[in-house]
């Protein structure tokens, strides 16, 4: 009798932790939303006047311009295609995906041996595949680790895929001085991720949290490619810089003020983000983030940063202190000044209001696997709220673009940003663990 009654409670263990999260309005809106935001991301390969596998950041050219290929945007574009790739049953849209991450792969080859004024931390270039001149926030470390990523991933498809070859002969192999597009930036990141350097903002040079983070995901993956195929030596050496870049980062965690902060030893760029709060730090977690238990998403300091940037956005912009709108809109940081064509006042961003949306739903995903579904359920119906806050905010046709008016919600600054599109494909990635719980 009493077996039975084991029995009936260990199935219903195992029942309840097949069940998931059930699905909400809005996580049923998000996967409804793949092709679309896909569509959008794919207008900005590959443009007419361009080389094939560049990226723009945005189709626009005056006001602001953003028609170029900025190494970091086209690095999470791409990396969110292949997001894509990997959960698309159809054998055309693959097909699609794939002809654009190739021709990804021989613009980044191409303007990696071009002069720059910065190396490998070169920002951006024209579509045409020469670096931008003019002067501009320089190096940008996390943009070389980006694109690491972005084409290591690509290598492990296709090594799940069988083609070896391909990795070996056009992404990755030992020769030193490195040759190979991979290898050629993990070679940068790894001898300069101590460097000073320009934020993901183009505003302030210093140490940062999220260049760190994305540099040590850079680093481990590209350790993980290097052993694959034998390149023993870097192996060892990446993985040596990345735990070097883990101590590092716990220097971030300021007790006194509450949060991760995002910038350390300032040296140059704007100098007034007295806060030093800042949606990066969440950026950085998800883009540096290898559910790997280095600061999980259920670490205190990590929520207590979350909050603490959704806190501060709520009280500042008037818009969201409009209760029948859902959630809040959220900005780059608080001192921000940047309105797309001044610095005439900060406004929140989609992609940032969404950043939230996406740490919220992998904390909600780590809180299920240690079994508290409850909870787990209470904290992604908070982040829905901030995906209708977008949603809310939105054209009418779902067209996003860099920013939100501050007091009327309007979207402003360039239109149709390709980076919108990759944090719409990255959140509902980040819901798909959740009905799996
Ligand atoms: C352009 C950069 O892209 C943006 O991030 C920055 O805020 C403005 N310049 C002002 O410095
Ligand atoms: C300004 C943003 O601050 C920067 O992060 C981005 O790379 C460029 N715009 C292009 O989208």
């Amino acid at each position: 009798m009493r077996k039975i009654a084991w029995i009936i409670v260990v199935f219903a263990c195992v029942s309840s932790a097949f069940a998931g999260i059930p699905d909400s309005k809005t996580r049923t809106w998000l996967s409804q939303t793949v092709n679309f935001a896909l569509g959008k991301v794919s207008d900005n390969v590959s443009p007419p006047d361009g080389l094939p596998g560049a990226v723009i950041a945005a189709r626009s050219r005056t006001n602001p311009d953003y028609y170029y290929h900025w190494v970091r945007d086209g690095g999470l574009a791409i990396d969110a295609l292949i997001d894509v790739y990997k959960e698309s049953k159809s054998k055309k849209q693959k097909e699609l995906i794939r002809k654009q991450i190739f021709a990804y792969l021989d613009y980044s080859t191409l303007i990696q041996n071009v002069n720059t004024a910065s190396d490998l931390g070169e920002p951006k270039f024209y579509v045409t595949g020469s670096p931008y001149t003019g002067p501009w926030a320089r190096p940008q470390n996390d943009s070389p680790a980006l694109r690491a990523v972005s084409l290591i991933h690509w290598a492990q498809v296709l090594i799940a895929n069988g083609e070896d070859d391909i990795v070996k002969e056009k992404m990755y192999h030992a020769q030193l001085p490195a040759d190979s597009p991979i290898k050629k930036d993990l070679e940068y990141v790894s001898h300069h991720w101590s460097d000073s350097s320009f934020d993901l903002w183009e505003e302030v040079k210093g140490k940062h949290f999220y260049t760190l983070m994305v540099s040590r995901r850079a680093l481990l993956e590209g350790s993980a490619l290097a052993r694959h195929v034998g390149d023993i030596g870097a192996a060892d050496w990446y993985a040596l810089q990345a735990k070097e870049i883990e101590r590092e980062l716990q220097q971030f965690w300021d007790p006194a003020r509450g949060y991760f902060v995002a910038t350390l030893n300032r040296d140059g760029g704007i100098d007034y983000k007295n806060s030093n709060l800042d949606t990066s730090v969440l950026l950085g977690l998800l883009h540096g983030d290898m559910h790997d238990g280095f600061m999980p998403w259920d670490d205190k300091r990590v929520i207590a940063t979350v909050y603490r940037i959704i806190q501060a956005f709520s009280e500042m912009y008037p818009i969201n202190h409009r209760s029948e709108i859902p959630g809040f809109a959220i900005g780059r940081y608080p001192e921000d000044r940047y309105s797309g064509t001044s610095s005439d006042g900060g406004n929140p961003w989609p992609l940032c209001t969404l950043a939230v949306a996406e740490s919220l739903y992998r904390y909600a995903n780590v809180i299920a696997m240690k079994g508290d579904v409850t909870k787990a359920k209470e904290i992604s119906e908070y982040a829905d709220l901030f995906v209708e806050r977008v949603r809310y905010h939105a054209y009418e046709d779902g067209s996003l673009s860099e920013q939100m008016n501050r007091y009327t919600g309007y979207m402003q600054s360039a239109s149709d940003l390709t980076w919108n599109y990759a944090a719409l494909l990255t959140a509902w990635k980040s819901t798909l663990a959740l009905h799996t719980q």
